[in-house]
């Protein structure tokens, strides 16, 4: 555990779900696989932007998980993703909604970075994919098992910038063209270098209107990550449903709270010697700062 300023961090989310337990160390292992994958970029110098994408792409790989290649099916029988990423030295971002037919919606996400807009959304979205060579969707690609999930990363690299990842299919059997939090600026994530970062996952209209991502930034320079995390989840209270948020301070100090019965998570640092993973939060809890 750091007992300052950590180099370097990341922490990664599979979703805020119940994993019956026969599948819980395949969720955490596809975690551990993603934060190993971003850590390695961290380590290696790079950039929390480029970080934070390469672990969520591992995820959308994952048919698992409830992004890209395992999303869930729309009302229509159809996919449709959402994703975004933020840059907390600039504040940009850069998010796609009811995007369909790209395999990594995270890296079309990424490019909208250097757009003006923020975000696109259906047949938009899908142009702007087919105009930076996005890859397809593997037509065989097989939707996830359900539930309420999202993938998400956070991110602090060696120069202290911070950045926010998620991807996800929504909810299984949501109204055509619906867009939930996750490509929303402080409601599904955000990022700032001067206060830390956040990524949530659960009922994205829940998770809207009570704005988790915006009090979570808010709540963390004066209580730090683990209770800015468990004060978004308590405030889920007014709004109901589900979610899981991973939290990061601007020292790279992590925390993580949720309310579902499992929440499939990893952590990479310097200060470790390789990622940690598990699928509640207490399975992380001696490595919180
Ligand atoms: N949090 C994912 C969604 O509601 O779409």
């Amino acid at each position: 555990m750091p007992t300052n300023k950590s180099a370097w961090t990341l922490v990664v989310h599979g979703g805020a779900r119940s994993i019956p337990r026969q599948d819980r160390a395949r969720f955490a292992a596809g975690c551990a696989q993603a934060a190993k994958v971003g850590g390695d970029i961290l380590a290696q110098g790079g950039s929390a932007i480029d970080a934070v994408e390469a672990a969520v792409r591992v995820l959308e790989d994952l048919p698992d998980f409830n992004a890209g290649t395992g999303s869930v099916r729309n009302a229509a029988g159809n996919v449709e993703m959402d994703a975004a990423v933020m840059d907390g030295h600039t504040l940009a971002i850069g998010g796609v909604g009811a995007i369909r037919e790209v395999r990594h919606p995270v890296s079309v996400a990424r490019a909208m970075l250097d757009e003006t807009p923020i975000l696109l959304v259906g047949e938009g979205a899908r142009q702007f994919a087919t105009h930076i060579g996005a890859e397809p969707a593997d037509a065989g690609s097989i939707p996830s098992p359900g539930g309420c999930d999202t993938v998400g990363c956070i991110a602090r690299d060696q120069a202290g910038h911070v950045a926010a990842a998620g991807s996800t299919g929504g909810l299984e059997g949501k109204m055509v063209g619906r867009v939930g939090d996750t490509p929303l600026p402080g409601c599904g994530l955000y990022a700032d270098d001067s206060a830390g970062a956040t990524a949530l996952s659960g009922e994205g209209e829940s998770i809207a209107r009570g704005m988790l991502a915006a009090h979570i930034l808010f709540a963390l320079p004066g209580n730090g990550a683990l209770a800015a995390a468990q004060m978004a989840i308590t405030r889920l209270e007014r709004t109901g449903g589900e979610a899981g948020a991973i939290v990061l301070d601007s020292d790279g100090g992590f925390g993580i709270a949720h309310n579902s019965a499992q929440f499939s998570v990893a952590v990479a640092a310097d200060w470790l010697d390789a990622p940690r993973a598990g699928t509640h939060a207490d399975d992380l809890r001696e490595w919180y700062t």
